[in-house]
């Protein structure tokens, strides 16, 4: 190679670097978790959604829709949402959170909650600015904080009662201290995740009410990820944080029709709050994705208002989902306890993580060269069982990532067949 060229090569690679605000940013476990997939081909019970067909009235929607005579509805829609989606979150949510919800100022239509996260923290977030995120936490979070030349500050939820045998996503919680110490005249924005990926925590009442009082004492903003808002199983509450008193100025709450109708390909989230709050989201969204897709939203709209009908009635997809699901997550307890993986009983969400200490002597880690060892661990199984699931490291901070090193998560939206294979695999292997 001549020495023009290399210089060339080094002024082009030097100018057309990944911008600093991006840097230090890693592949997603996402990414490199799929591409093991594809390479591998195992069993997969890692990616967040359903291999089951969707319900064939939500595809039949959305074929009709793209085929209507209303030629209008394969053209662009309005930016911050098709009219008749917002109006569909607006009665679903109002009465849900028992308050008006404006459809035209209070709720924008986002690509995923990927995009509403993006937004929210985008249009809010300056430079010096405090936030606090919740460990484990889905892995975009502090990314995107950072980008915006945000400070994050992380708080682990730490086991409460560890010798108490049965182990549920309950007994994970923070420790007053902590939080009252995270907050300060910095603090811009918490996030929260409820029910919680990984961990399937559901927060309570009582600690909503106590990051309710924080965020007022702080005057903070509370950012709530609430994708898994419809699996929330036994009595467990789902309590949304924008209805405790003094916190609907203050709180922005995202949801996903990927999540909630099992069309996680169909990328159509929201963000719902007060007008003032909603308005610079839509800056951001505006100058980034414009329009979202006009036929899945108005496919979405009209599954949202036929659900909206009977959402007292058991025959509601979200109930029946919630059963069916919680079905699930109890054979799949089941399955780990019988393979010595102990498992935190999730309230909530679809996905366990298990402890796979007692398995150690069975598996050989010495050829994977990750740092953390769930990813030697979920390597090991994927080459050597045929069985894919997540290290929940990913969902931490390096400082906090030695928390759940021993764990694995399992996602369980998988049809029954597919649960009882992982069963199998499990099974002749830790039976030799
Ligand atoms: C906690 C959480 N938030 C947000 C998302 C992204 O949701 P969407 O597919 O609607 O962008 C996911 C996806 O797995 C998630 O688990």
């Amino acid at each position: 190679m001549s020495r023009r060229f290399i210089q060339m090569y080094k002024t082009c690679f030097d100018k057309f670097r990944l911008p600093k605000r991006y840097q230090g940013s890693t592949q997603s476990v996402w990414n490199e978790y799929t591409q093991l997939f594809i390479e591998y081909q195992p069993l997969s019970l890692a990616h967040g959604f359903t291999d089951s067909p969707v319900p064939k009235y939500i595809t039949d929607t959305l074929a009709a829709t793209a085929k209507s005579s209303n030629h209008l509805l394969n053209q662009y829609t309005r930016d911050s949402g098709h009219p008749r989606l917002v109006h569909a979150l607006s009665a679903m949510y109002s009465k849900l959170i028992d308050r008006q919800i404006d459809p035209f100022n209070e709720i924008l239509v986002t690509a995923g909650a990927y995009e509403g996260l993006y937004a929210a923290i985008h249009s809010h977030i300056e430079d010096g600015d405090e936030c606090i995120v919740i460990e484990p936490s889905f892995d975009s979070y502090a990314p995107v904080v950072k980008m915006c030349g945000g400070v994050v500050r992380y708080i682990p939820l730490r086991m409460k009662n560890p010798n108490n045998g049965i182990i549920s996503s309950g007994d994970y919680v923070l420790d007053d201290t902590e939080l009252e110490e995270v907050f300060n005249s910095k603090t811009k924005m918490i996030i929260i995740n409820t029910p919680n990926n990984p961990l399937g925590k559901v927060f309570n009442r009582a600690e909503m009410t106590k990051i309710a009082n924080l965020c007022i004492k702080y005057n903070v903003l509370c950012v709530t990820d609430e994708v898994y808002e419809w699996m929330v199983y036994d009595d467990n509450e789902h309590v949304r944080i924008c209805s405790l008193p003094g916190m609907w100025e203050r709180t922005i709450t995202i949801g996903s029709a990927g999540k909630a109708l099992a069309v996680t390909g169909w990328k159509t989230g929201w963000a719902y709050g007060p007008a003032n709050l909603i308005a610079h989201l839509q800056i951001v969204h505006q100058n980034c994705v414009g329009t979202n897709v006009t036929p899945l939203q108005e496919a979405i709209s009209i599954v949202f208002e036929d659900e909206f009908k009977r959402l007292e009635s058991p025959e509601c997809y979200f109930n029946t989902l919630r059963l069916e699901l919680q079905a699930k997550r109890d054979f799949m307890i089941n399955v780990l306890k019988e393979a010595k993986m102990e498992p935190i009983i999730p309230q909530g969400g679809y996905f366990i993580l298990a402890d796979w200490t007692a398995l150690e002597d069975k598996v050989d880690l010495s050829s994977e060269t990750d740092p953390q060892r769930d990813y030697r661990f979920t390597k090991w199984m994927i080459k050597n069982i045929g069985l894919q699931a997540i290290p929940p490291s990913a969902f931490f901070n390096e400082e906090n990532k030695k928390l759940m090193e021993n764990f694995v998560r399992f996602c369980f939206v998988r049809k029954d067949e597919n649960l009882q294979k992982a069963a199998d695999i499990l099974k002749n292997w830790t039976s030799k």
